[in-house]
Parts: structure tokens; C-alpha cells; sequence
């Protein structure tokens, strides 16, 4: 996290959503009660709320995405935000611009809030420094580093199927070394109180240290690490984020790492499984788990537009709290 920008208002409320390091407890069930709030809001016949009308949020995705990019767009919308969707591809950084100037010109149109992904770790704490003060920054994952979002997104469907958090096992399977999104996960879990956390994966696979550095159980066999677990994450292989080949193949590690339902007999009986997306089906698991009974995979599709605005709109709203009281000190010298 930058010493520069901190993605706190002096009083604990949210300026910056661009990781979960330094969030404490209460701030998490904030985002996951006022998440479950606006749940409702996709039912109703006009599918909005008026609490960021009059605001303008820019996403600013220079790396691909399906999901978030088109969850934090749905998002903005149902906040009744204005909503700028800059292509990269064919905007001015492709012809020269620098990040820095592509802000300027932004900001210039009043935009209250940029939502950034990038492939690149710290982007999105690089463009929180130097953006104007006003302006707030959401993460929508950077490089290797941090996707919270995501991960507040799964707290919040874990929280749907299993309310007590405090009574969890629960296992990330596949890529962690390249996984901002198993990162921000395993920094949710333990700030909510989850007492065991597995990561599961061949070691080539597994950052070293994993135990010290991350809190959590290692294990290299699925059989093993699956055990009476309550909740089983599976990861994509991020091959795009491989400087090497780690891996034999992808069907050699479908054989010692691929979820199957005969597989998942060892968990908990009421065990739920969740993946970020995008699946490689038959590579990370297979069609009967992904469409299966125990799979909440697309909830946590849906649910990603209720963190989103439950995300946008403090920050959005403390933006104002924080333009009240700073008039409020102005009205009174
Ligand atoms: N989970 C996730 O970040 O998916 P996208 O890459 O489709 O946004």
C-alpha cells in the first residue's frame, strides 16, 4: 500500500477501495451488509437506486475482462452514475498519451471515480497518487497483486451459504503464485475470522514460503486438502502471468488437480464450490461440478454487482461527507 495515498478518510471511511491490507472486520461486513441490501435491487422493475446520480465513473480496463468490467458498468448504472468506459485500445495511450495525461483529461470532465484494471502490480495505487483529490480509485485487479472486489464478492456468497465465518475450512485449488484474486481472498478470510485456510496446488504452482507468508495450510494433494472443508475456491491457470512453463499439461494437471464429483465426496457434505471465472472446463473441473448443485458460481457473478455498489457507493458517498465538512470548516473561519 502507498505511503502516499492512504484508502482511508481520516474518519475510517473508504476515500480508495485498492486492497483489503489494512481493512479491519467491521469495514468488511459494512461492504458485505450494504452488498446484501442492494441484492433486492436487481428483482425490482426499474433496477436502480438514485445514491450516486450526478456522478461520473470512468472504467479504465488496459487488460481483459468479462465480468467485472461488465459488473462494475452494471453497477455504476443501477448507482444511477454516469458511466465512461475508455477503450484502451483505441483511445489516446495507444497513440503516445501517457497514463498520467489520459487522468488529466478525464478528471477535466469531472469524473468523481476511476475504476482501473491493469496487468500490472500497483497500477491502480499509482493512479490513486496522482490523481486530483476529489477523485476516487476502485481496484479491478492489478497484475499478481490484489483483486478486492472479487474477493469481496465471494465473502459475500460465502456469507449466503455459511453466515458464520468463525466456523470455516476452506480451500483455494490451483495457481496461487500468479493469483491476485487468491491474495485478496486469503486477506478477506483471516480478517473475518476464518480459522483455516488450505491452498492446494503443485508446487511449481505454490508460492515458497505459502505457510509463513500467507497464514495458510499447504498441500499438494487435492484428496488431502479437500477434507471436511466447507468451501472449495477453484483458480485459473494464469498462463497469460507464466514466465516459464510450469506445468507439464493442462490434462496432467486435470488428473492430479481437476475437481470431479468423486473428488469433492471428501469434503463436507454441504460444501459449496465457487471460481472467479473465466472456467477452463476440464482443466480446473469439470462440467458436472460447474453446473452441479454444490456450484454458486453464478451467484457470485450476480453478487459482484452488489459489492460493486455497495464499493462505489461509499466512496462516492464519503466523497461527499468529506465535501461537507471541509464547506462546513470554510462556513465557520
Ligand atoms: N473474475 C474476473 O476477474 O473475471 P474477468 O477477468 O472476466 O473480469
Amino acid at each position: 500500500m502507498s505511503a502516499l495515498t492512504p484508502q482511508l478518510h481520516a474518519n475510517g471511511k473508504l476515500r480508495h477501495f485498492l486492497t483489503l491490507e489494512g481493512l479491519d472486520a467491521a469495514l468488511l461486513h459494512e461492504i458485505i451488509d450494504r452488498a446484501s441490501g442492494f441484492l433486492g435491487v436487481s428483482d425490482q422493475a426499474v433496477k436502480k437506486v438514485p445514491l450516486c446520480r450526478g456522478k461520473v465513473i470512468a472504467n479504465l480496463f488496459f487488460e481483459t475482462s468479462t465480468r467485472t468490467r461488465t459488473t462494475f458498468e452494471l453497477a455504476a448504472k443501477r448507482l444511477s452514475a454516469d458511466v465512461l468506459n475508455l477503450n484502451i485500445s483505441t483511445s489516446a495511450t495507444a497513440k503516445g498519451e501517457t497514463l498520467l495525461d489520459t487522468l488529466r483529461n478525464l478528471e477535466a470532465m469531472h469524473v468523481d471515480m476511476f475504476v482501473v484494471r491493469h496487468a500490472t502490480s500497483g497500477a491502480a495505487h499509482f493512479i490513486a497518487d496522482h490523481a486530483a483529490p476529489h477523485v476516487s480509485v476502485v481496484n479491478a485487479g492489478d497484475g499478481r497483486h490484489a483483486h478486492p472486489t472479487q474477493a469481496m464478492l465471494d465473502m459475500l456468497t460465502i456469507h449466503r451459504h455459511k453466515p458464520d465465518f468463525t466456523q470455516l475450512r476452506v480451500a483455494i485449488i490451483g495457481d496461487i503464485l500468479h493469483s491476485r484474486v487468491a491474495r485478496s481472498q486469503i486477506i478477506a478470510l483471516h480478517t473475518l475470522g476464518v480459522p483455516e485456510v488450505r491452498v492446494i496446488g503443485p508446487r511449481t504452482l505454490i508460492p515458497a514460503q505459502a505457510e509463513e507468508a500467507l497464514g495458510v495450510r499447504v498441500c499438494y494433494d487435492l484428496r488431502e486438502g479437500l477434507r471436511d472443508v466447507d468451501v472449495v475456491i477453484m483458480l485459473r491457470l494464469q498462463r497469460e502471468r507464466m514466465s516459464s512453463a510450469l506445468l507439464p499439461s493442462e490434462h496432467e494437471y486435470f488428473r492430479l488437480y481437476g475437481l470431479t464429483e468423486e473428488r469433492l465426496a471428501v469434503a463436507h457434505p454441504e460444501a459449496i464450490v465457487m471460481h472467479p471465472g473465466p472456467i477452463n472446463r476440464g482443466v480446473e473441473m469439470d462440467s458436472q461440478v460447474a453446473d452441479g448443485e454444490r456450484s454458486v458460481i453464478l451467484e457470485q457473478v450476480s453478487n459482484g454487482i452488489a459489492v460493486r455498489m455497495a464499493v462505489m457507493s461509499m466512496c462516492l458517498g464519503n466523497q461527499n461527507l468529506q465535501h461537507s465538512q471541509s464547506a462546513g470548516a470554510t462556513d465557520g473561519q
